[in-house]
């Protein structure tokens, strides 16, 4: 699909970005470094409109518990909002914290060939029978409206080209994790080989911002020239995980 076409962002409506942080390193994270080219590649692309970004960091958020996991497993919700504090009322907040973005980043290292486990808590709490996707004959069928999905990913050594020597399960499970619950136009964008040395980290560097540029380039936003127009409109906020 194309994302030209899907972002919503209108002249009187702000794009609204929810960008989901998973690496523990906080600012000295390769990922979410390479998230902000991503944002800034969507501020350019809202072209002067008012980009409003909320970070999520995932590494609070707590691990799904028992009463979820029984919630889940009955053949109905409960009748009764959930109470503050817990696994089902958290979820029912990032649902709709997801549910309101327009455009989705997802910033995330590699973690022993996949996702760490605070992104797979993010997905646990957001993937929710009744509440993001129905069980059809023909298997899950996701229920969010779709919108697009950008993911900059990590990692120390390679997975991409001659130089791969490990499996990736990041990308395919989280392209399939996301199409369950409706978000089919996932984008993946990668920073490789970081822990290889300085040069390396570099040349992955140059190579992951090629690779953003090619990416808005092919929808019409020409990241080398637009940085000399508009200045750049974005409001940025931190959202609790915990609330
Ligand atoms: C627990 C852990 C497991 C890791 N597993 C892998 C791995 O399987 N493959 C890989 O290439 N790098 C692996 N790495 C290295 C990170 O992916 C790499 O340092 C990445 O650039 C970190 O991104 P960040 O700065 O956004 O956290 C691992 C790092 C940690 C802490």
């Amino acid at each position: 699909m194309d994302s030209a076409t899907t972002l919503p962002a209108t002249r009187d409506h702000p794009m609204h970005v929810l960008r989901v942080i998973a690496s523990p390193r906080g600012t000295e994270s390769e990922s979410r470094r390479l998230s902000q080219e991503i944002l800034e590649a969507l501020t350019l692309q809202a072209g002067g409109r008012t980009l409003h970004a909320t970070d999520l960091d995932t590494n609070e958020l707590p691990a799904v518990d028992g009463s979820y996991a029984a919630a889940l497993a009955s053949p109905a919700d409960p009748d009764s909002p959930p109470a503050p504090g817990t696994t089902l009322h958290r979820s029912d907040r990032l649902i709709a914290q997801l549910d309101a973005a327009d455009v989705v980043v997802i910033a995330t290292p590699i973690h022993n060939f996949t996702l760490p486990s605070a992104l797979k808590a993010w997905v646990d709490h957001i993937v929710r029978i009744r509440s993001t996707f129905c069980v059809t004959p023909q298997g899950k069928v996701g229920t969010l409206r779709n919108r697009p999905v950008y993911v900059a990913l990590s990692c120390g050594g390679f997975i991409s080209g001659d130089r791969a020597r490990q499996p990736d399960f990041l990308r395919p499970y989280l392209q399939h994790t996301l199409a369950t619950v409706g978000l089919h136009d996932v984008h993946f964008v990668s920073v490789e080989g970081t822990a290889l040395g300085e040069a390396a980290l570099l040349a992955g560097r140059q190579r992951a911002s090629e690779a953003v540029a090619a990416l808005f380039d092919a929808y019409g936003c020409s990241l080398r020239t637009a940085t000399n127009g508009t200045p750049l409109d974005r409001h940025h906020e931190a959202a609790s995980a915990l609330a």
